[in-house]
């Protein structure tokens, strides 16, 4: 029978009664405390919530960092918890792309080369890095900027670039843990541009965690989190 079901409903998380525990009895922190996550393809997705409230537990876990002490999480249909190490971090590598606050660039190479690094990381066939970075910086912005070193551009613009060498290699899912929390507002916002984008031109996922009101008006489904458990999806 052909399926009616639109790719595109078809969420490319599932997370069903996660929790994350740290540490054991009395000095045990329960992290995540059974949260439960739908997430579509195709979206810009805030995560919003208290410092404390699980945020990063949550992006590790999906993002395969880390793994929930209880529950399961389901990536593209992939039962996470059933992969050996190995199969994980090769998901990561080629599935995922990670950005965190601190973007994370190597500071003597160039934007090109930071890129570049990335996809070699990823195992990306050589003849293909100069397209994939040079299609990564275009996307974010900064062609023209290829040949500048981190300290040679603002903030914005270096978040940019990490964005570009999460992208690079084509991924379905990008996780971005405050990729704007240390930018001045005008910048948080090209951030976003750059990320919207990406959803809407090269169909990417991407999942990020904020406190920025502007930055959630931006999203197209905002979901916060309360003491380890997704409260409210809008
Ligand atoms: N490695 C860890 N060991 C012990 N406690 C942790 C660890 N990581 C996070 N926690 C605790 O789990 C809770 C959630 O943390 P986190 O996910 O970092 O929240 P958020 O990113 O929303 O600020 C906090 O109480 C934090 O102190
Ligand atoms: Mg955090």
């Amino acid at each position: 029978m052909i399926s009616h079901v639109e790719p595109s409903s078809v969420p490319l998380i599932r997370a069903v009664g996660i929790s994350r525990v740290f540490g054991k009895g009395s000095a045990a922190v329960h992290a995540l405390n059974g949260a439960d996550l739908h997430i579509p393809a195709k979206r810009l997705i805030a995560l919003r919530g208290r410092s404390g409230s699980g945020k990063t537990t949550l992006i590790n876990i999906l993002g395969t960092l880390d793994r929930p002490t209880d529950g399961q999480v389901y990536f593209d249909g992939i039962d996470l918890g059933l992969l050996s190490e190995r199969r994980r971090n090769e998901l990561r590598r080629t599935r995922m792309g990670l950005i965190f606050q601190s973007f994370g660039l190597v500071s003597l190479m160039t934007a090109y080369e930071n890129v570049e690094f990335g996809l070699r990381i990823a195992g990306v066939k050589p003849e293909l890095h100069k397209p994939y970075a040079e299609r990564a910086l275009d996307l974010v912005g900064l062609k023209g900027r290829m040949k500048h070193r981190p300290f040679e551009m603002s903030g914005g613009e270096q978040q940019r670039v990490a964005i570009a060498r999460a992208i690079a290699h084509k991924p379905s899912l990008i996780l971005a843990d405050e990729p704007t929390a240390e930018l001045d507002s005008k910048m948080g916002l090209q951030v976003m541009r750059a990320f919207q984008v990406l959803v809407k031109e090269e169909g990417i996922t991407v999942i990020l965690t904020t406190h920025d009101p502007a930055i959630m008006s931006i999203a197209d489904h905002v979901y916060t989190l309360e003491d380890g458990r997704i409260v409210e999806e809008t």
